[in-house]
């Protein structure tokens, strides 16, 4: 990956330093640069310089694996949701690797969800947890620590009922508040160190939508395009993250009706009314209503969750494009 910091890629730290004098900090800038200016800015000879370039070039080239060893893999590829219907339908769980979306109506529990899987990632792997750290990037300023706390005490008592296990949940859980899509995209590519730093096992972005759809009107020419080239880098750095360190990475997303494909029974939508959506008027009567931010947004995930209101204090989740048979009930 192109954003890997050079001394992720083993260069050694003293020509790390030296190259960052000039400004020269990741493998894309070593790799712009000529084997004379590596020469030159780095103080090595040619044939060091050649070998410089070919390492990290090597360094942030993906890596070659075999489908056999994919296979062998895949027991330890999933996270558990701790919800048994959930899992069983995803096969074991949030597959890591990989992003998955939370996508439904505004208020129906994607950020509680986010919360819930940050206090799972935190668990012991004997509980089904990563033993890990969590970064949550928060773009509506929805976090709430205390909801968070409050979910660890009231799904897992007896755990929770030593105090010091609380607060270590809350310290490993890192929180960084981006409100624009410049900030989201900035703190992503910065985050290979973040991840690392913070020991994180699970990264959330919730959401990728909200900032998107604020600062991007489709309706006017050019913004669709810029809005599809900023989600392909957003969702590019998370994948290459997902990869990087084998870990799920989830990411929330709203939803949209398009009134014009009523009468398409398309398999992306879902017909949903005014009474499954509580405070869904903005959707209408009878709207067909899909994942927000559009078919190239729908081909960067892996994994589609959504989420539906079945009463007001149930909720529906089904997986993939297409609202299925009840399959899961969460209460808040
Ligand atoms: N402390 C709490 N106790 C019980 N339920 C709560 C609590 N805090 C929030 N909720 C429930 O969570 C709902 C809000 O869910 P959440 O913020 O996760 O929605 P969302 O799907 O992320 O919405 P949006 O798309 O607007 O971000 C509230 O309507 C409420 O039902
Ligand atoms: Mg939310």
């Amino acid at each position: 990956m192109h954003n890997k910091k050079l001394r992720r890629a083993g260069v050694e730290s003293k020509i790390c330093e030296i190259l960052k004098h000039h400004h020269i900090e990741t493998c894309e800038d070593l790799l712009s640069l000529t084997p004379l200016e590596v020469m030159r800015l780095a103080g090595q000879s040619y044939y060091q310089s050649l070998q410089l370039l070919k390492s990290v070039s090597q360094a942030c080239a993906p890596k070659i694996i075999t489908a056999q060893q994919l296979w062998s893999q895949r027991r330890d590829l999933c996270f558990s949701t701790s919800l048994t219907e959930l899992d069983r339908l995803l096969q074991g769980g949030l597959p890591r690797g990989t992003i998955t979306e939370v996508t439904g109506p505004s208020g129906c529990g994607k950020s509680q969800m986010c919360m819930m899987l940050s206090v799972l990632a935190t668990l012991p792997c004997s509980m089904g947890g990563l033993d890990s750290g969590v970064i949550y990037i928060d773009t509506e300023s929805a976090f709430s620590a205390e909801r968070l706390l409050e979910m660890a005490q009231s799904r897992f008592p007896d755990y929770f009922s030593v105090p010091e296990r609380l607060l270590e949940t809350a310290g490993r859980v890192h929180l960084f508040k981006e409100l624009t899509c410049q900030e989201v995209l900035t703190r992503l590519e910065r985050l290979e160190e973040d991840i690392i730093s913070c020991g994180a096992g699970l990264v959330i972005l919730d959401s990728v939508a909200s900032v998107v759809r604020k600062e991007f009107d489709t309706s006017l020419s050019g913004n669709l395009t810029q809005r599809s080239n900023l989600l392909g880098r957003q969702a590019a750095t998370l994948k290459y993250l997902a990869q990087e360190f084998r870990m799920p990475v989830v990411v929330t997303n709203q939803i949209t009706t398009h009134l014009s494909e009523r009468a398409a029974s398309s398999s992306l939508s879902r017909r949903w009314n005014a009474t499954e959506v509580p405070g869904g008027e903005a959707e209408g009567d009878s709207g067909y209503v899909t994942a927000a931010l559009g078919n190239t947004w729908s081909h960067n995930v892996n994994t589609r969750l959504i989420v539906q209101y079945l009463d007001a204090q149930l909720r529906q989740v089904s997986h993939g494009a297409v609202a299925q048979p009840l399959l899961n009930q969460l209460e808040y």
